[in-house]
């Protein structure tokens, strides 16, 4: 018998009704259709609408799902990781509350916040308790509702995000599938570029905050851009040279769906065939968390057993990093 890796074992995703085109943009904000498309690469993305529901019932929809199409009954699981910067409530966590709706009642879960890198962070953190031999079934959902904290008079910020989910089960393995290398960064430094200003512990809600429109997602696009490009390029070079990998040797890479320049950029420093990359931002728009989990459901039908995929992230923190995995079923 092999080592034991934690594999993905089955895919799910979840996006709200409501599409927000780029038409319905040009209406709200001064901006074009073609200035979107052409500078970010989205063309509409999926918006929570419906009052009273929130992270949670996204990622509900993900996790029901999942469990459904993978026969796996909820008492089944025994952790549950929700990652997530737009949880219900700033606490307790989303993941007990999923797990609450889900009738999982045999699970412990907690939240993992590393904005767009943090599906990669759950998915690394969750196949850990898999390969050590603490959990045999665990649940990774990565679920945004960026629409909750973003200025929808802003055209800089309004244009990118939008919400949706998209979990997965882990399981172990021992025949050399699965999870099997990653590599993650950080730096502190890069909060000045993307953060929200208001309503934590360093600036608590106040009258003067909501008037400040402190509540909704401050970005500086530009280094965040170029932050973004060093920052995948050479986390997916740190991988694919300790795994021995070439770019022909890859199948899929799945970068986080920020900007199509940025996921453009990173392919043609590596080299990599286009038609081998993941892309969907034009349907979805970041949904921060969600973008990999999204891009794997988007594709699942044309994976095959064994595929070697490289998923790649960045997002606010700095947080970076990419992960090395061989595709199970
Ligand atoms: O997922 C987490 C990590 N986040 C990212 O990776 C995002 C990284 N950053 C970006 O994707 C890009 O920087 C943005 C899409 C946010 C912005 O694109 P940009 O090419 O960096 O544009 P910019 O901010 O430099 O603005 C260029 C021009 C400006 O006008 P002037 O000053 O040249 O006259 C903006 O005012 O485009 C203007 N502009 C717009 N025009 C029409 C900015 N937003 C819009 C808009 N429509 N929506």
């Amino acid at each position: 018998m092999g080592q034991r890796r934690a594999a993905i074992t089955g895919i799910q995703g979840y996006l709200p009704d409501y599409v927000l085109t780029n038409a319905e943009l040009e209406k709200m904000v001064d901006t074009t259709d073609d200035w979107i498309t052409t500078r970010t690469g989205v063309r509409e993305r999926h918006i929570l609408k419906v009052p009273g529901k929130a992270a949670s019932d996204l990622g509900l929809g993900a996790v029901e799902g999942l469990l459904r199409k993978t026969g796996t009954d909820p008492s089944e699981i025994e952790l549950l990781i929700c990652c997530t910067v737009t949880g219900d409530m700033v606490f307790p966590d989303t993941a007990n509350t999923i797990c609450y709706k889900a009738g999982i009642k045999n699970a412990w879960g907690f939240d993992v916040n590393a904005a767009c890198s943090g599906f990669l962070y759950g998915l690394t953190t969750g196949a850990k308790f898999v390969e050590c031999g603490m959990h045999r079934k665990v649940i990774v959902v990565g679920v945004d509702v960026m629409s909750s904290i973003i200025d929808y008079t802003d055209r800089a910020t309004c244009i990118i995000f939008g919400d949706g989910a998209g979990a997965v089960l882990l399981e172990p393995r021992e025949d050399g599938l699965g999870i099997i290398d990653s590599v993650f960064h950080g730096d502190g430094a890069g909060r000045e570029f993307l953060h929200m200003k208001a309503g934590g512990s360093l600036r608590p809600p106040s009258l003067e905050t909501v008037q400040n429109k402190e509540h909704y997602v401050y970005q500086d696009g530009k280094p965040v851009f170029k932050a973004a490009v060093v920052g995948m390029v050479e986390s997916i070079r740190e991988v694919m040279s300790r795994n021995e990998l070439t770019t022909a040797d890859v199948d899929w890479l799945v970068p986080h769906q920020a900007n199509i320049r940025i996921i453009n950029s990173v392919s043609d420093h590596l080299k990599f065939d286009i038609n081998k990359v993941m892309i969907n931002i034009h349907r979805y728009g970041n949904t921060t968390s969600g973008t990999l989990p999204l891009c794997m459901w988007d594709w699942e039908k044309q994976l095959k057993k064994g595929d070697r995929i490289l998923l790649s992230a960045f997002g606010g923190g700095f947080t970076w990093g990419t992960t090395y995995l061989r595709w199970a079923y």
